[in-house]
């Protein structure tokens, strides 16, 4: 820190931090986030000291600023463009909220109108398209096929993949907003084998998504409007989360100068991981197990839990920046009671293993001396559930909710003049130079 300023002063970009090695010492500067939260800038370090930071999980480290998300992991605070995550989920359609994301503010009426236009033009993919879906094996899982399909839409649309400059943001986010519901909805259908449904412009976003999954020929299906408004909840609770390990993954792809399409399509692979939108499969299967092959006892699934395998972790709880509950996953609890209760499924055997599974570990000293708390799949998968979606569409469905997410910070990275290439340095610990052997003279 500087000699003139006291320590207890709050911090200011006049602060210094002083690196001292080998009786050499260099100071870096610090950067201030508009909420207070402090960084040290070492973009210099290795060309003044020769030194590299060795941060395995980026834990400590802030790859890049942003203005899209902030979030309090101590205090459970998450905020979108500065609006309160419980505001946004309460007062506004999913749709509304990747507009905030994607282009920075609320929609006014007209912006509202002509976003909704762009989302109903674009919500077709291409007819030949089609032929994809019908050559995947039944068992596919939905995610490879979404991860494909959206890959392949950059063949099919080459503009969006060129990034053109003169095409404006909101047609190109619209046109993959829109296109990859309809994809999720015939990976769907395909799986079970029934035919296709398209996009109906007498629909909203929510709306035709249900349609696309459950109409059939035989069935004339229209979406309840409580599941709907379920649903919009849900996929807002999804729409952002800062550098979480699919957005850097974005990011990163997209650093290299690679298309929209094929930078999505990666944080799509990332998304898929246990660890990740994959736990909200994970916890239903685990809540199912432990009807199934404990009756409904929750105590050996937590035991198994306590003993740090990372196999047999709790899934559904812990997170790496909130330290307390995660908000998403308060809204999220609500919301499934209300949607369950809205549904006639009170009674739901799986929710009361979650709500007694949540109660026994918050209040088990391992769980509160690792601050372990539910996060926001701890929920989610039990109301899609209700919903009438499949287990192994549950993470698809989170992938439709973060792709707004993904693609602001896309954009503000292929903007940001600081950015390069995403390219992390290691510490190699291998062997070091040796000659080489011909192969009759390997041992
Ligand atoms: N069950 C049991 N123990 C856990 C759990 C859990 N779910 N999560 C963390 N721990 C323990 C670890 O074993 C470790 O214990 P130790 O200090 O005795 O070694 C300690 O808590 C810290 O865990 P880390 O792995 O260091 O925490 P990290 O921040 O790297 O991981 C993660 C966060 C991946 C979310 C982790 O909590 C986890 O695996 N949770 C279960 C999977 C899950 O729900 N993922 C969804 C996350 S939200 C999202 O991505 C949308």
């Amino acid at each position: 820190m500087s000699k003139k300023r006291p320590s207890t002063a709050p911090p200011s970009t006049e602060d210094r931090v002083r690196l001292s090695w080998r009786g050499r010492s260099w100071t870096y500067p610090i950067r201030l986030g508009t909420e207070g939260e402090v960084a040290v800038d070492i973009s210099t370090l290795r060309r003044d000291t020769g030194l590299i930071t060795l941060d395995p999980g980026f834990v400590n480290t802030g790859a890049c600023t942003s203005d899209i998300t902030f979030i309090d992991g101590e205090r459970g605070i998450l905020r979108h463009r500065g609006y309160a995550i419980e505001d946004l989920a309460e007062h506004c359609v999913f749709l509304e909220v990747a507009y905030l994301l994607i282009l920075g503010k609320l929609p006014n009426r007209t912006e509202w109108q002509h976003f909704s236009d762009l989302m109903n033009r674009h919500s077709m993919i291409h007819e030949d398209m089609r032929d994809f879906f019908l050559n995947y094996p039944e068992h596919a899982h939905p995610m490879a096929v979404l991860s494909a399909m959206v890959v392949s839409l950059s063949s099919f649309y080459p503009e969006i993949g060129q990034d053109d400059p003169n095409e404006p943001l909101d047609i190109t986010a619209t046109r993959l907003l829109s296109k990859l519901r309809t994809i999720a909805a015939f990976s769907y259908k395909k799986s079970i084998g029934e035919p296709f449904v398209y996009p109906s412009h007498r629909m909203s976003y929510c709306e035709n998504f249900l349609n696309m999954m459950f109409s059939s020929p035989v069935n004339d299906y229209w979406p309840d409007p409580v599941v709907v408004r379920a649903l919009n909840l849900f996929l807002i609770l999804h729409a952002d989360h800062e550098q979480n390990c699919s957005t850097s993954v974005v990011r990163i792809v997209g650093s290299a100068g690679s298309s929209l399409y094929a930078s999505i399509a990666a944080g799509i692979c990332a998304l898929w991981g246990p660890l990740h939108g994959g736990a909200n499969q994970a916890v239903i299967e685990m809540l199912e197990r432990i009807l199934r092959e404990d009756r409904g006892r929750v105590d050996k699934m937590i035991e198994r839990a306590k003993k740090g395998d990372p196999k047999s972790r709790l899934m559904g709880f812990g997170h790496r920046i909130y330290k307390t509950y995660d908000p998403r996953a308060r809204i999220a609890k609500d919301a499934c009671r209300k949607l369950l209760a809205r549904l006639g499924m009170h009674n739901d055997p799986v929710l009361e293993i979650a709500m007694e599974l949540e109660e026994k570990a918050l209040n088990d000293p391992y769980f509160q001396e690792r601050h372990l708390y539910p996060n926001v799949d701890f929920y989610t998968g039990i109301a899609y559930r209700a919903m009438g979606i499949p287990t192994n569409m549950f993470t698809v469905m989170f992938a439709i909710g973060r792709l707004p997410g993904w693609i602001a910070h896309w954009m503000e990275n292929r903007r940001d003049p600081a950015q390069k290439i995403g390219r992390p340095r290691q510490l190699y610990i291998g062997e070091p130079a040796r000659p080489f052997v011909p192969m009759d003279q390997r041992p």
